[in-house]
């Protein structure tokens, strides 16, 4: 059967999804963008991946992420992505935010990795060609990488947007001083440093205890979180045990033994405040990112659609109080 042709829902920007200024820019981003790193590879299906990318721009979720490496296999979320892009997306390209990285391991050779001119460059045309773009919109360094300058890593980013091949750059997972000095870099060069995109979630609040998230605001940066649902354990995913299918029966990246009884104590408690809230244990934690506007945009993941329409929930009460921020905080921090 040939899929019908996609038409996007007219009620696209009047589903509930919130705009937040990234930084001090022009860009405004969705609070709440969707993230490509599983479940968009050629090991799944390109029906479901479809799906969930046609409900989130349906909902509001202009922002896609992306990276060089993301699949399984490495490239083929991209390839995925650049299939929708082709079939479905292309008449509203400009409706949307996309984003991909380069940074860690790609391709065997010296060339295929780290924050060398050579590989940043290489790794975008790929992207660009498997995506089916010309540009994306934001182009971030993966990661610091402590063996190449740090100028040849920024000038390449500068030299990126002054090609046009992005309309602006970011990093991500940076250390405090690095960052410091890429903000500075990067505004002495014409091409301020947009966003920076790092791991933070009710649990891990390293970006906040390192001074990342503060830093951004006091450097005029956006900040995104990735992963806001630490992987699926701030949800009901792991509440009776570890499904089959989930992220942690897999065990790659999120690994079976890190659900402990402990944890799941903790995350029941959690469950019971979400409760009272009104929410689900996916909507608080997400709602707990976004409460205020240090965070720019939350970038979940999904494996279905049903899941993204749990998670869009969350803007529906985004405030908290004291004693519910405390509560969290007792029990996370115990
Ligand atoms: N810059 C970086 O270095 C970096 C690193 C990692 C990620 N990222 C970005 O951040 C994005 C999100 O990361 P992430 O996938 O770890 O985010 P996440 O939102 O913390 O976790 C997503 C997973 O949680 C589960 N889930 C999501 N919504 C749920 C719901 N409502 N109920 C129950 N379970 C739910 C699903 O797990 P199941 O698959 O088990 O169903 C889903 O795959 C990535 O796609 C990527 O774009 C960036």
């Amino acid at each position: 059967m040939i899929n019908p042709p996609y038409y996007a829902s007219d009620n696209r920007y009047e589903n509930g999804m919130e705009y937040e200024r990234c930084g001090r820019s022009g860009l405004l981003l969705p609070r709440i963008s969707l993230g490509l790193w599983h479940n968009f590879g050629d090991v799944n299906t390109l029906d479901n991946s479809r799906k969930m990318l046609h409900f989130a721009f349906d909902n509001g979720i202009t922002c896609f992420d992306l990276a060089n490496n993301y699949g399984p296999s490495y490239g083929s979320a991209e390839e995925t992505f650049g299939r929708v892009m082709k079939s479905s997306f292309m008449p509203y390209r400009d409706e949307m935010v996309i984003t991909t990285k380069a940074g860690h391991d790609m391709w065997p050779g010296p060339y295929g990795n780290w924050g060398s001119r050579k590989y940043l460059f290489a790794s975008l045309h790929q992207s660009l060609s498997r995506m089916n773009l010309e540009y994306v919109d934001i182009f971030y360094s993966h990661r610091f990488d402590p063996e190449t300058p740090m100028e040849e890593t920024l000038q390449a980013l500068v030299d990126i947007v002054r090609q046009g091949k992005a309309l602006y750059v970011g990093i991500s997972q940076w250390p405090y001083e690095a960052s410091q000095f890429a903000y500075d870099y990067l505004k002495e060069h014409d091409t301020p440093c947009l966003i920076y995109q790092g791991r933070y979630n009710m649990i891990d609040r390293d970006k906040e205890r390192e001074g990342i998230v503060r830093q951004a605001a006091e450097n005029g940066v956006g900040f995104t979180a990735f992963s806001p649902l630490e992987q699926g354990i701030l949800t009901d995913r792991y509440l009776n045990g570890i499904p089959e299918g989930s992220r942690a029966s897999v065990g790659k990246f999120l690994k079976p033994e890190m659900i402990t009884p402990r944890l799941v104590g903790k995350l029941k408690e959690l469950n019971s405040i979400a409760g009272k809230r009104g929410q689900t244990l996916a909507e608080m934690a997400l709602a707990w990112l976004l409460k205020d506007n240090s965070v720019t945009s939350v970038i979940v993941g999904s494996s279905s659609v049903n899941q993204l329409k749990d998670s869009l929930g969350a803007l529906r009460n985004t405030a908290f109080s004291r004693e519910e921020l405390d509560d969290i905080d007792r029990i996370i921090l115990s």
